[in-house]
This record gives structure tokens, C-alpha cells and sequence, in this order.
């Protein structure tokens, strides 16, 4: 069977490769009356745009989208909406070579071996081009979890090693977007740009981890047992290329604590029940319990990088070696960051359709 569906309510198929004639998505089970411009998208494509910064890959796309379907006087009328943006920028050349020469952490060897046939330039389906569709039908997802007060943030919380501790909300949405890695400490992100360029500059790569905040979900969402609101997110950012990671509030420092430091002991505030503290990243029992969901992703180092490396040759069945060239990103956390972004939107919005928050018919 194939994967390139995903949502159960809120349901979107991505399209296209990196070197295609146009990469885009296909959201289905968006209510009707949703207000939507081709604007709404662009802001957020932008963000997960090529050749943006000295950061990330110089392939000039510009990345306008098209939508072709499902919105009729600026408003969704409840079918699918059809998006599309042309690849313009591309030379396949260098990709020949790795068709027989697979790259080492990449997935040129498991594509080669699995489907026999398949298009190998620019990485085609495995390509980070493959996320246009997803932050293009996040926007939308965004914008509907807007109807309900629910905001998503992100920032880059760590690269190379290089991180910032607690960081205060108003820190994420004054500074995050202000600087080229995305780090909501602007000292910290001059520290992590230099890092990533010091990488690029010895044809090496870094990676990192993001972290994402989505405030004002209400109690409720999450579908247990096997379609958890946790489970669900973890598939979510899981399913993004170079994400190795993921971890929902406390993570992996929650098998370190015993039960009295880890428990989130509740109080009531105003007449809400809330947590004292949130090592749950606000889910229990795979269902929203109203405190900000917090999750973090851990994003490897870019596989495509110059220095030279051992692969093997698959026609002649000898060992080689690769040096790769192309357009790539040193570290992938600046741009990643949207598309996890859209992803946790994504969940959220099928949730919330689920849960009955949202009429899946109309707004
Ligand atoms: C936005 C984005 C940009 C990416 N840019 C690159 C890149 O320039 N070079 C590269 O080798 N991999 C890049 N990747 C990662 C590959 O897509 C990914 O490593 C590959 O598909 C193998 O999948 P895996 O890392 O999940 O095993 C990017 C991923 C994303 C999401």
C-alpha cells in the first residue's frame, strides 16, 4: 500500500519530486467557509523557501502556489483544494552518478532497491522538496485551528550541540522569526549560524533540534487507543525526511526522574483545572488536557555533503567512493522548522475535526 496520504478528517496527499514538473498536495475535509488566498499559503511557503538565507541550499525556487481547486469567492466550499508550485530551478546532472553510487544516510540505496524504477534526481520523492505539499496544506490546517484560539510556535531549540534553555513564549514570538536559524535567542542564533557555516565551509553539515508550541488547545482531542493525540504527532513529525526524534514534554528526561519530580500535580485557576507544571507536554492518556502541547524534533546533519565518503557502486557490486555536489542545505533546522510546524497544524486540525470542535461540513 501506498504512504502519501495521511489524516483521517483533515486528510492531505502530497505529489511530485524534486525534479518533476511541480510538486503540491491535495487536501480533503476542509468545512466550507473557510476565508483562503493564495496569500494565506505563500506566507507560510516562504518560510520553508530555498536560497532564503547564507544558511540553507542556493536552488532558486521561488515557490508560488497555485490554487487550482475547492475555493470559490474566497472561501473553501468543502471539496478538495488542489495546490500546485512548479519546480524551476534545477540541474540533474550531478544526481547521475548517485543513481548507482547511493549516498551514505540518504535514501537513493533504499528507493534503488525497493521500487527498481524510480526518479533519482534530486532525491525525487525523499527530496526536502516533497514538504512544499505539507506546509502548503498546513497553512490551511493553521488557519482553521485560528477559528478555535489555537496558535502553533516554533523555534530552533539546539544546533550542533548549541542551545538555549527555558525560553519564554514572548521570546518565540518576538525573536524566532528575526534571525536566519530561527532561534528565539538572538545571541545564541548568531552562535549557531556561525556553527552551520564553519560546517558548510569544510563540505560538512550540522543538525539540531525543534521545538514546537501549540497554546490554547482546548481539553478533548486525541482518539485513543491507537490514533492518540501523541501517537499521532509522533507519525506526524516522524514522516518528515532528516527527523530521527521525537519527543512530547519531558521526552527521554522523564525516564531519569523519579514519579514526585515528574507528576504534573493539578490545581484550579479562574475555574480551569490546569498543571503546575507540563512534563507531560499536555497530553495524558493520548487526549489534549488543555496545557500547551510541547514536542520537540531531533533533525539529523544533512546526509548530501562534499567531503568525500565510502558508498558502493550498485551496477559494478564494488566498494567507491562519493564526493556530493548539488544544491543542499548545510542544516536543515531553518527550513525544517515550518514544515514540523505543519505537521503538528495537520494533526491538530484532524483532531479537532475528530473531537467535534470543528463541523466538518461547514464553519
Ligand atoms: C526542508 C528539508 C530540506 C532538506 N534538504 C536536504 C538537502 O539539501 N540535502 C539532503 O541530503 N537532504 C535534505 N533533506 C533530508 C532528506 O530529505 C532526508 O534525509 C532523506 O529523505 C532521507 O530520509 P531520512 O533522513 O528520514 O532517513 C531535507 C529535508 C527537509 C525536510
Amino acid at each position: 500500500m501506498p504512504g502519501n496520504t495521511f489524516g483521517s478528517a483533515f486528510r492531505i496527499t502530497t505529489y511530485g519530486e524534486s525534479h518533476g514538473t511541480a510538486v503540491g498536495v491535495v487536501v480533503d475535509g476542509c468545512p466550507a467557509g473557510l476565508e483562503l488566498g493564495e496569500e494565506d499559503i505563500q506566507r507560510e511557503l516562504d518560510r520553508r523557501r530555498p536560497a532564503q538565507s547564507v544558511v540553507t541550499t542556493q536552488r532558486a525556487e521561488k515557490d508560488e502556489v497555485k490554487i487550482l481547486s475547492g475555493v470559490f469567492e474566497g472561501r473553501t466550499t468543502g471539496m478538495p483544494i488542489a495546490m500546485l508550485v512548479y519546480n524551476k530551478d534545477f540541474d540533474s546532472s550531478p544526481y547521475l552518478e548517485l543513481k548507482n553510487k547511493p549516498r551514505p544516510n540518504h535514501a537513493d540505496f533504499t528507493y534503488a532497491v525497493k521500487y527498481g524504477h524510480w526518479d533519482w534526481r534530486g532525491g525525487g520523492r525523499a527530496s526536502g522538496r516533497e514538504t512544499v505539499g505539507r506546509v502548503t496544506a498546513g497553512a490551511i490546517a493553521k488557519k482553521l485551528l485560528a477559528k478555535l484560539g489555537i496558535e502553533i510556535l516554533g523555534h530552533a531549540k539546539e544546533i550542533h550541540g548549541i542551545g538555549v534553555g527555558e525560553i519564554a513564549i514572548e521570546d518565540i514570538r518576538k525573536n524566532a522569526e528575526k534571525n536566519i536559524v530561527r532561534c528565539a535567542d538572538l545571541k545564541i542564533a548568531k552562535k549557531m549560524e556561525e556553527e552551520i557555516l564553519k560546517a558548510k565551509k569544510e563540505g560538512d553539515s550540522v543538525g539540531g533540534v525543534v521545538e514546537l508550541i501549540a497554546l490554547n488547545v482546548p481539553v478533548g482531542l486525541g482518539e485513543p487507543v491507537f490514533d492518540k493525540l501523541d501517537a499521532d504527532i509522533s507519525k506526524a513529525l516522524m514522516s518528515i525526511g532528516a527527523v530521527k526524534g521525537v519527543e512530547i514534554g519531558a521526552g527521554f528526561e522523564a525516564a531519569k526522574k523519579k514519579g514526585s519530580e515528574n507528576n504534573d500535580a493539578f490545581y484550579v485557576e479562574k475555574g480551569r483545572v490546569k498543571t503546575l507544571t507540563n512534563n507531560s507536554g499536555g497530553v495524558l492518556g493520548g487526549i489534549s488536557n488543555g496545557m500547551p502541547i510541547v514536542v520537540r524534533a531531533a533533525v539529523k546533519p544533512t546526509s548530501s555533503i562534499a567531503k568525500e565518503q565510502k558508498t558502493v557502486d550498485l551496477e559494478k557490486i564494488q566498494n567507491a567512493t562519493i564526493s556530493i555536489k548539488g544544491l543542499h542545505d548545510p542544516c536543515i533546522v531553518p527550513r525544517v522548522l515550518p514544515v514540523c510546524e505543519a505537521m503538528l497544524a495537520l494533526v491538530l486540525a484532524d483532531h479537532a475535526i475528530r473531537a467535534g470542535f470543528i463541523n466538518p461540513a461547514k464553519l
